[in-house]
């Protein structure tokens, strides 16, 4: 069951999952967020992809995604293990499985899946092959119909209720749901696609029309107990897996692009249904990833929700790209058009969510007025001095210079004014220097021979055939710990301690104070032995100390002398 924690653990990236969470920015080798376990505005958080594991210069805190999700959510362990499990794609058995706890909506998702499977049902059977020619017509066949649980509703107005009743499902119940309304049902000659929540449960549908063009194009689900439209992202729970491999996720408008970019090999898809984008939604797709590329319609609409979702996003830290559609077309209807290499093509060219919106300021100006000229060259040095790389603004300015004949340096006087202006405003949020090593040389040297047995194989094969003498108890506990779990588990990694050792509090202290002690890997091993020298010298001191203390008290002649040739012989050693 360990073997679980190191296979989630391995299938996140910790940079991944604590940029869901908080925005963090690459410095170095590691990556820094302001640490949320204490009251701060400075990036005093550090997180390592090599090492996996977070820790905290200010406060001290450390540990791994499991550490940083419990403790941020404030949740058990458990929990948190159910919520990594579920990002990783691994199935929780045995200890760490889930409790199924029924909640009092069984009954609700219960229903729902039963009018999914009449739907589709209805679908399958002579009535449907209207319906069915209409999907065959927009290029959607029987393997889609399968995987996306597409179905029909029935012709009359009580199919539905009649079925269910009959089933001893509560009208009130039905009602509740949104499926019937005053004993009709709600949904009449409708395509039926389920939507999912993130655990896979059909809690709502939406039906559309095939059969005339009168009504609205598409009829949801009204709001329940378990369906709430701004808390729900189409393809969630399926998009997950997908997301995880190619790490980043696209966002669509609509569920039919998400299907027919699914029918293009492209599955690391979500969609909003529609155009706004709530805090909510904006939250369960950056805990997808980090990496988010906007794929809207190519109408104005579509344009004008790529601005505004694109900011929100950056504005949480995410990494926004854009995919951008043209005449009018969105990826259903561009993947009919020009095939799935077309599509996949757009999406390794996607230009970054800056860019776009750069690209974006000129439209609906007037470039014969020196005015709105003025404006647009300012909007864009602004939307520049945003962008982090220094060559991206540089080309920027240069291609503004060159496009409207001005003065490079014109241009870079007020990027920089604006430079300035932002850092002042980020003047705050410095990333602090590392701390000087302040500890005692005692203190630090057990320590680093035990991070040193984690890190280094020669130091654990020194351990284990020759023996390292430890000054304290706590530190053979902890060394011996480490040589049985590697002899138990073979190769693990020192983010895993965090886990092996979450229910001993004194060794998990202890491996705290070693992280925060920040060693250098790439050491000799004479400087492991150093410290080795270092550590027992320590411990040498100290015996002498005792036994010089016991010789003072000892009222025993021949006693004091045993004591002294035993205080000798330590003095020589050392
Ligand atoms: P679109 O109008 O872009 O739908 O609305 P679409 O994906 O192109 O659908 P087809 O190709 O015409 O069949 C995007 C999303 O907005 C929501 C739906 O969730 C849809 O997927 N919508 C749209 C509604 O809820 N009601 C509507 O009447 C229209
Ligand atoms: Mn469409």
């Amino acid at each position: 069951m360990r073997d679980t924690l190191v296979e989630i653990r391995n299938k996140l990236d910790i940079v991944d999952v604590i940029s869901s969470y908080i925005p963090l920015t690459k410095q170095g080798k590691n990556f820094f967020g302001v640490c949320p376990f204490h009251d701060d505005t400075n990036p005093s958080m550090s997180v390592s992809r090599e090492k996996q594991i977070y820790r905290c210069f200010s406060c001290g805190a450390s540990g791994t995604v499991f550490t940083f999700v419990q403790n941020y959510e404030h949740i058990s362990f458990k929990e948190a293990l159910a919520i990594l499990a579920e990002k990783a794609g691994v199935k929780l058995e045995g200890n760490y499985a889930p409790s199924k706890q029924k909640t009092k909506y069984e009954p609700f998702y219960q229903i729902y899946d039963l009018s999914c499977r009449i739907y589709q049902n209805n679908l399958q059977s002579k009535m449907g092959s209207k319906a069915k020619e209409y999907l065959k017509e927009r290029g959607i066949d029987e393997e889609i119909i399968k995987e996306f649980e597409i179905g029909l509703s029935g012709a009359t107005d009580h199919q539905l209720s009649d079925m269910l009743t009959k089933k001893g499902y509560l009208e009130k119940d039905l009602n509740t749901l949104g499926l019937v309304n005053t004993r009709r049902d709600m949904y009449q000659n409708r395509i039926m696609f389920p939507l999912w929540d993130s655990y896979g449960r059909v809690v709502a549908f939406s039906g559309r029309r095939y059969l005339t063009e009168e009504g609205s194009k598409y009829v949801n689900t009204k709001e329940t107990p378990i369906f709430i439209k701004g808390n729900m992202v189409y393809n969630y729970h399926r998009a997950r897996e997908e997301v995880r491999l190619r790490k980043n996720v696209l966002v669509m408008e609509g569920f039919m692009d998400v299907i027919r970019a699914s029918t293009a090999n492209v599955k690391n898809v979500v969609a909003l249904m529609g155009t706004a984008m709530t805090h909510e939604q904006a939250n369960l797709i950056k805990r997808l990833s980090n990496n988010i590329i906007l794929s809207f319609d190519g109408d104005d609409a579509g344009r004008h929700a790529t601005l505004v979702n694109g900011e929100e996003l950056e504005r949480l830290g995410a990494n926004v790209k854009v995919l951008e559609l043209k005449d009018n077309d969105d990826p259903d209807t561009y993947i009919l058009k020009y095939g799935a290499e077309s599509f996949q093509d757009l999406i390794k060219n996607a230009i970054t969510y800056r860019d776009f919106k750069i690209e974006s300021l000129k439209t609906g100006k007037n470039f014969n007025s020196d005015e709105e000229k003025a404006d647009y060259i300012n909007e864009v040095i602004e939307e520049a001095s945003k962008i982090k790389d220094e060559i991206r603004r540089e080309i920027i300015l240069k291609n503004l210079a060159i496009e409207f004949n001005l003065s490079y340096n014109t241009l870079e006087k007020r990027l920089q004014e604006l430079l300035l202006k932002n850092t002042e405003i980020k003047e705050k949020l410095v990333i602090p220097t590392k701390k000087p090593n302040l500890k005692d040389k005692y203190y630090i040297a057990p320590r680093a021979v035990l991070y040193y047995m984690i890190e280094n194989k020669k130091v654990l094969e020194y351990y284990q055939e020759k023996g390292i003498f430890f000054p304290e108890t706590k530190f053979r506990t902890f060394a011996s710990e480490i040589s049985y779990i590697f002899k138990k588990y073979g190769i693990i990694a020192l983010a895993d301690f965090y886990t092996y050792l979450s229910d001993k509090e004194e060794m998990l202290k202890l491996l705290e104070e070693i992280v925060e002690l920040d060693l250098p890997d790439d050491v000799k091993f004479e400087t492991v032995l150093d410290y080795i020298q270092v550590m027992e010298k320590d411990y040498r001191n100290q015996e002498i100390k005792r036994l010089k203390d016991l010789m003072k008290k000892s009222p025993d002649l021949k006693e004091k002398e045993m004591l002294f040739e035993k205080i000798r012989s330590l003095k020589i050693g050392s």
